[in-house]
């Protein structure tokens, strides 16, 4: 793996970090990595990949076709993620505004990681995902309209992002935005979206339908889980004859 940091150094021209330890438990996890705060700098987080660094043994052993798919699975998901900030570099403000900032790759004790800008709550506190904000019951009008901005700007700015939806995407409160966190670049083995426009404009209008579906969705059904607690309140309170919402006899 420490090739591709190489690799990319030297392409991209991103300037020599040297590797750091990472002694602390991650802050946060996903299904492929886990982030964890930067040793020396709040306000950066480093994603680590989960699975532990191949042991140079085991590449003896292997067949040519694990080595491959070893090879797909880590390092081409982060070529491509690292090749889409790249790119992104070149358009103004307006086409990363809702993209985590990506600092740089460095090599820790745990393999290679991605530092990038922690986005937070304003009690410093990580960032809550929306999958979070929805199934505790804040999702308000203010992040709504937020939303909205976001999968606008989905739709219509350059970015190829394939496997945007509600744990890739979080709300950073100290920059009052939606912040899209991972899902950047395309992972497929063909990356069609990244070679034709046309497909990654098409591709995305249907993924942020999906996500607008199922924000709704979401959303209606936390809002009945209350109202019906609610009603269910209400139609024991009537049967007692006490109105149970406020405390008082409902006839006196
Ligand atoms: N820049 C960030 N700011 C705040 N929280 C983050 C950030 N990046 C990741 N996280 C948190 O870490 C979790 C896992 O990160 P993610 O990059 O999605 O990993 P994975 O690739 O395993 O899905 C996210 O769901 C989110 O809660
Ligand atoms: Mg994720």
């Amino acid at each position: 793996m420490s090739q591709i940091v190489e690799n990319y150094r030297a392409v991209h021209g991103l300037r020599h970090y040297p590797a750091i330890e990472i002694l602390e438990q991650p802050v946060a996890s996903g299904r492929t990595r886990d982030v964890f705060r930067h040793p020396t700098d709040r306000s950066l987080l480093i994603k680590v990949n989960k699975s532990a660094p191949t042991p140079r043994r085991f590449f003896r052993r292997w067949s040519v076709l694990k080595a491959v798919r070893r090879v797909y699975k880590n390092v081409v998901p982060l070529r491509r993620e690292l090749g889409e900030y790249s790119r992104m570099e070149a358009y103004e403000a307006e086409t990363k505004r809702h993209l985590q900032r990506f600092s740089h790759l460095v090599m820790t004790d745990r393999g290679v990681g991605l530092v990038v800008r922690a986005s937070r709550r304003l009690d410093g506190t990580l960032a809550l995902t929306l999958r979070k904000i929805i199934q505790l019951g804040i999702y308000d009008k203010a992040i709504d309209t937020r939303m909205r901005e976001f999968l606008d700007w989905y739709e219509k700015s350059g970015i190829v992002a394939a496997d945007v939806h509600l744990d890739n995407i979080v709300f950073d409160e100290t920059l009052d935005s939606i912040v899209l966190i991972d899902g950047i670049g395309d992972k497929t083995f063909i990356p069609l979206r990244a070679w034709f426009p046309i497909v990654n404009k098409l591709y995305k209008r249907s993924r942020a339908r999906k996500i607008r579906d199922e924000i709704a969705y979401r959303f209606m059904d936390v809002t009945l889980r209350k109202d019906a607690l609610r009603i269910l309140l209400w139609i024991v309170g009537v049967s007692l004859g006490i109105d149970l919402m406020d405390g008082q006899l409902i006839d006196g």
